[in-house]
C-alpha cells in the first residue's frame, strides 16, 4: 500500500522513532489497551507535495486556538489505538494532520482516516507553547507509567518538588538526565482544555515532564526517544525507591552534598 512515508527518508525516521518507542511503553507495561499517546511536530520534513495533499477527513475542532500552529503537521496516535499496534504500523494506528489557517481545526491527509488521540487539546496546546517560546523541543508523550502513577496516589508527593527530590536522590543520573525534575498536575478530566491549560502551566513553571495526577505523565523532548528516555529515568528511580521499601527500609538517598556536587559538575539547575 503507498505511505506518505515513501521515498522520505527524514519524515520517515521521525516515524520510526515513533514505533520504537511504543514498542518499549508496551513492554514496561505502561501502555494497558489503548492507553498513553504521541505526538511529534513533523511540520520541518514537509514538503510541497504533501502540503499539495487533500484532506482524507471532515475539518475537526481542536477545542481551541493555537495560532504558532498555523500550517504545521503532526503525526498523532489514533485515539482507541494500541501501542503494541503501532509499534508494528504506525501509519495503520496513527495519522498525519494539518492545522488549518483558523489555527482552531485540523484535517487528516495521511495515509488513512485515523482520529486522532483524545489527548489532542493537551498535545497540540503543549506544541503550540514551545513554538511560542522558541524551543527545539517536537515530541510529546502521554504515558501511564505504574510506579510513577502510583506515587501520585500520596497527597506528600503530589507537593511541589517532593517527588523530584525523592527521584533525583536515589541514583545519579535522574538528575543528570531528567534535570527539571517532575511536575505535578492535580487530577481533571482526561481530554480536557483545562488540563491542557494546567500541562503548559507546568511546563512553563520549568519541568520537561509532568504528572497528571492518578492518570500518567506527560513528557516533552526534542524528539520522541528523549521524552520516552526522561520518562523512563523517573520510573526507574521510583522503582529503586521500591525495592528498598520493599527490603524493609526506606532508602538513605544521596545526600545534599552528593546533589550539589552533581549539578555543579554536570552544569545541572535548581
Ligand atoms: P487515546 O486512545 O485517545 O489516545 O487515549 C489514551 C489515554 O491514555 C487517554 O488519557
Ligand atoms: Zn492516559
Amino acid at each position: 500500500m503507498k505511505s506518505i512515508l515513501d521515498n522520505r527518508p527524514s519524515l520517515a525516521a521521525e516515524i520510526e522513532k515513533v514505533a520504537e518507542v511504543a514498542g518499549y511503553l508496551w513492554q514496561k507495561g505502561w501502555a494497558e489497551r489503548n492507553g498513553g499517546n504521541i505526538t511529534v511536530n513533523i511540520t520541518e520534513h514537509i514538503d510541497d507535495d504533501i502540503r499539495a495533499l487533500p484532506a482524507i477527513s471532515e475539518v475537526k475542532s481542536i477545542g481551541t486556538t493555537l495560532p504558532q500552529l498555523k500550517g504545521c503537521y503532526f503525526y498523532c496516535k489514533g485515539t482507541q489505538k494500541r501501542m503494541r499496534d503501532l509499534a508494528r504500523d504506525p501509519m495503520a494506528n496513527g495519522s498525519i494532520i494539518r492545522i488549518l489557517d483558523d489555527c482552531a481545526s485540523y484535517v487528516i491527509i495521511a495515509d488513512q482516516a485515523v482520529m486522532p488521540t483524545s489527548e489532542l487539546p493537551s498535545h497540540l496546546s503543549v506544541h503550540n507553547y514551545l513554538l511560542a517560546k522558541g524551543s527545539p523541543y517536537r515530541a510529546s508523550l502521554h504515558t501511564h507509567p505504574i510506579e510513577l502513577v502510583a506515587l501520585s496516589h500520596n497527597k506528600k508527593f503530589m507537593e511541589k518538588d517532593v517527588a523530584t527530590r525523592l527521584l533525583w536522590s536515589m541514583i545519579p543520573e535522574t538528575k543528570a538526565f531528567c534535570p527539571r525534575g517532575l511536575g505535578m498536575v492535580p487530577y481533571m478530566l482526561p481530554g480536557s482544555v483545562e488540563l491542557a491549560d494546567a500541562t503548559i502551566r507546568a511546563i512553563d513553571d520549568d519541568y520537561d515532564v509532568v504528572m497528571w495526577e492518578k492518570h500518567g505523565v506527560f513528557a516533552v523532548d526534542t524528539d520522541i526517544m528523549s521524552a520516552f528516555d526522561q520518562v523512563d529515568v523517573l520510573n526507574k528511580s521510583a522503582l529503586i525507591y521500591i525495592a528498598a521499601r520493599n527490603m524493609g527500609f526506606e532508602p538513605d538517598g544521596m545526600s545534599q552534598a552528593q546533589m550539589q556536587e552533581l549539578s555543579d559538575v554536570f552544569g545541572l539547575p535548581k
